[in-house]
Parts: structure tokens; C-alpha cells; sequence
């Protein structure tokens, strides 16, 4: 069903980088792509552009299982032809976007409006997500099988919690006849309440509506137990604390089909960053404390945590700058999400780049269900070149995104992607971008 990306008709033959995979660094090599497949080392005809590759790392690009691209009906946030550049920009090839549009992705003709919408821009690939529940209501199951057959990737009301646990089993027993992945968004609403950051000293001291730990646990306590009850593959978005760390792991080593994933927001920032009352760092869950981020850190070393997922969440500066207690959930990141991580993962010391690269890329494609992406002959050539010597201060007016601002705003990161293909084309370089 998925339409075919269009695919770029340069052959391009990169030189002299550092190819580096979730396997190992293999050194210095070349590397050719024509006709959207990699050739290998050296190039099977003419070649139409010659990159320099020195200095850089080449891998392939990364996959992001939980984006939000606002298209349709929040274009004013973000919409696919922007989201898709910005996730270019930040090294993606791939992207799972959410079903919280307006309207909701909750019927097979919005996925295939949306997948032939994707194709024919340039950027990362689009596999879209749709809905647990009709227009994200939580009662009424959407058709699952037909929203497959259009070519969903995943069911999600990520946004909103199921927080019917009847549902929940309904929709994971279709869902596992189906294959399909349910991913959660866990946290119970009834523990939760208004709370707008991480209940504790920080939310005391500042007087501010707390939302605690237990929601997101518990939650992601009965979303594991139905996985195992119903064999359903699970993923749990955004894991935020130890508690529901601890849970994830709990029914890892019992063998039951659940994923995870983290965010680099909840790996880098904490509580404390709501002492400005700045509604830039309101997301959901929400920021936690550090020794949550040590917690989920220490996961990711052992391997707990399947992936990275962004959960790029764009809106509006007008509505992040409104009062803590109404501005929406949500941080954009994903054009600074690497060097977040190398910052966070690598120049720390937890983990080793081929690591952090597991993460971007054997991770999410093992939480999808797909092939792990390779640099191999006849691979799609969907490929990124990363400078890890470049520190740059983050300047988001040079963002493809339409949210033109973040946490890391004129902070130094370093690690950067400077050019990104997609199907063999040129969808990102930071060189024309003049940052
Ligand atoms: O912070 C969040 N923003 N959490 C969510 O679950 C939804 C997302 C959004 O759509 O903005
Ligand atoms: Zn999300």
C-alpha cells in the first residue's frame, strides 16, 4: 500500500568517512548510492556528486517512532512538509507519526491521504500511526485491520491515556491477531489530575499542580500486564521514572512482548528547569527528577530501553508562552535531539556511539517490527553524515520545524548531522542552511 518515496537520480559517492553502525565502527571507507539503494564502496557508473567525507561519521538514518507533524488541522503548529524537513534535519529517514490531528487518523482514507501526501515531499518517510479509539474518545475501537491494510504502522491515542483498561484489552486482542504495535501513552488520569509538572519538592516549593510518579507506574503496570495477558506487542512512549522503568523491566525478564522508549528531554533536563515557570520544559509526563534521569540513563545502558523516540511535539510560540497552568504539553526537538543525546549518552561516558546508534536506529526498527537499517549493498540509501567534533550553539531560527524555539536554545551542543538522504536524495545539508 505504502506509496514509493521518490528516489534521487544522483549517484553520489561519498569519501573517506568513518562508517560507523549499531554494530561497530568500520573505519574509514567510501560509500556510493544510486537509483535509491546503496552500491557499496565503489560506484557502478558515472557519478554525479562526490562528497567529502573526511572527518565525518556515516551511518545510516535514524527512525523516530513517535513524532507529532500536527497535519491535519494544527498546520499552524506544524505540517508535513515542515515536520518532515525537520526531522531530515535532525538525521532521520523515517518517522511514525501520532493520530492527535484534527481530525483524528481514525479512518483508512486519512492514512492513505496522508502516506500519498508524505511521498511526494521531500524529507524523512512517513509511516503514520493511527488511533486505539475513535477520534481519540477511548471507548469506540477504530477498525484495525482496516487502518492496516491502508497502511498504519501502529495504534496509538497517544496524547491521551486509555484509560479503560477494558478497551485497552480489546483493542492489544486485535491488535495481536493483527501483528500491529499498540503504543501507550501511560499515564492514569484520575492520579494525574491538572498536574502540570512532576509532583515533589520542586512542584511544592513552587506551588504548582503536581502530577506524581504512581500515574505513569501504574499505568504502565496494567499496559505490560495486558501485553502479557493478551500478547499484544506493547510500547510504552515516553518512560519518564524509575518506578515505571522498573515495572518495564519486571515484565521484560518474564518474556512479555513489551517495548520502551525515552525521550531526550527526560534524559537531559529535570524539574528544577520549571524554576524559571517557564512553560517551554510543560510536556506529558512530564519532566522528572535526576535521580529519574540517572534511572532511565542506567536503563538505557542495560539495554531496558529499546529506543529513543523523540515525541517532537510542536505548537505554537503564542501558546507555549502562555501561563504554566494553560499553555499545551509538548516540546519540538527533533532537529537538536542528537546532539542532546551525544552530549547526554556519549560525552558522559555511559555509552559508546555505536551504542547511542542502537538506539536510533536496531531499536526503533525492533519496536516496529521492521529490518534493522544497514549501510549494506542494496540497502535504501538512507543515509546521515554526523560532524562529532562540531560544537554549535543552537540557533532555532535556522529550524525547519515551525516551533522556531526549545529548551536548548543558544546552548553549545556538540555533535551534529550535516547531511541527510533520503531515498538517495539530498533532503538535508546543513551547509545550504547556513548553520
Ligand atoms: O507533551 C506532550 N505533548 N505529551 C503528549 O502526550 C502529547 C503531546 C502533544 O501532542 O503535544
Ligand atoms: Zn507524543
Amino acid at each position: 500500500m505504502t506509496m514509493a518515496k521518490q528516489v534521487g537520480d544522483a549517484r553520489t559517492w561519498i569519501r573517506g568517512a568513518r562508517l560507523v553502525t549499531a554494530a561497530g565502527d568500520q573505519g574509514t571507507a567510501d560509500l556510493a548510492f544510486a537509483g535509491g539503494v546503496i552500491e557499496g564502496p565503489t560506484p557502478q557508473g558515472p557519478v554525479d556528486v562526490e562528497v567529502d567525507g573526511s572527518g565525518l561519521v556515516l551511518t545510516p538514518a535514524f527512525i523516530d517512532p513517535h513524532v507529532h507533524l500536527r497535519e491535519p488541522g494544527f498546520e499552524v503548529k506544524e505540517d508535513l512538509a515542515s515536520g518532515l524537513a525537520a526531522a531530515a534535519a535532525g538525521g532521520f529517514g523515517t518517522v511514525v507519526s501520532m493520530a492527535n490531528t484534527d481530525p483524528v487518523i481514525d479512518e483508512p482514507g486519512l492514512v492513505r491521504w496522508l502516506i500519498e501526501k508524505a511521498a511526494s515531499l521531500p524529507g524523512a518517510r512517513l509511516h503514520p500511526a493511527a488511533a486505539v479509539t475513535m477520534g481519540l474518545g477511548g471507548t469506540t475501537l477504530t477498525d484495525a485491520a482496516a487502518l492496516k491494510e491502508a497502511g498504519a504502522v501502529m495504534l496509538t491515542d497517544d496524547g491521551i491515556p486509555v484509560s479503560d483498561g477494558e478497551v485497552m484489552r480489546r483493542a492489544c486482542e486485535w491488535a495481536a491477531d493483527l501483528g500491529l504495535v499498540v503504543q501507550t501513552h501511560s499515564e492514569d488520569p484520575t492520579l494525574r489530575r491538572d498536574g502540570v509538572m512532576n509532583e515533589g519538592a520542586v512542584s511544592e516549593r513552587m506551588g504548582l499542580p503536581g502530577n506524581p510518579r504512581i500515574a505513569e507506574a501504574s499505568m504502565v503496570y496494567r499496559d505490560c500486564a495486558i501485553a502479557a495477558f493478551t500478547g499484544a506487542r506493547v510500547h510504552i512512549a515516553h518512560v519518564t521514572c524509575r518506578e515505571a522503568l522498573d515495572v518495564v523491566a519486571h515484565f521484560k525478564e518474564r518474556g512479555a512482548p513489551v517495548t520502551c522508549e525515552v525521550t531526550p528531554q527526560h534524559l537531559s533536563l529535570t524539574d528544577e528547569a520549571f524554576a524559571s515557570f517557564d512553560p517551554i520544559y510543560k510536556v506529558a509526563p512530564p519532566l522528572r527528577t535526576q535521580d529519574d534521569v540517572d534511572a532511565l540513563r542506567e536503563g538505557v545502558k542495560r539495554g531496558v530501553v529499546d529506543c529513543i523516540g523523540t515525541d517532537h511535539a510542536p505548537h505554537t510560540r503564542d501558546e507555549k508562552h502562555a501561563d504554566l497552568l494553560s499553555a499545551p504539553f509538548g516540546i519540538a526537538n527533533i532537529e537538536v535531539a542528537f546532539p542532546v543525546l551525544y552530549e547526554a549518552l556519549v560525552k558522559s561516558g555511559d555509552l559508546d556511539l555505536s551504542a547511542l546508534l542502537r538506539l536510533l536506529q536496531d531499536g526503533p526498527a525492533h519496536v516496529m517490527g521492521w529490518d534493522a537499517p544497514t549501510l549494506d549493498v542494496g540497502a535504501p540509501a538512507d543515509v546521515v553524515l554526523l560532524d562529532l567534533e562540531a560544537a554549535r550553539v543552537v540557533d532555532p531560527s535556522t529550524f525547519k520545524s515551525k516551533a522556531k524555539f526549545g529548551p536548548w536554545d543558544a546552548q553549545t551542543l556538540q555533535g551534529w548531522p550535516v547531511k541527510t538522504w533520503v531515498a538517495g536524495h539530498l533532503a538535508f545539508d546543513r551547509a545550504e542552511s547556513g548553520r
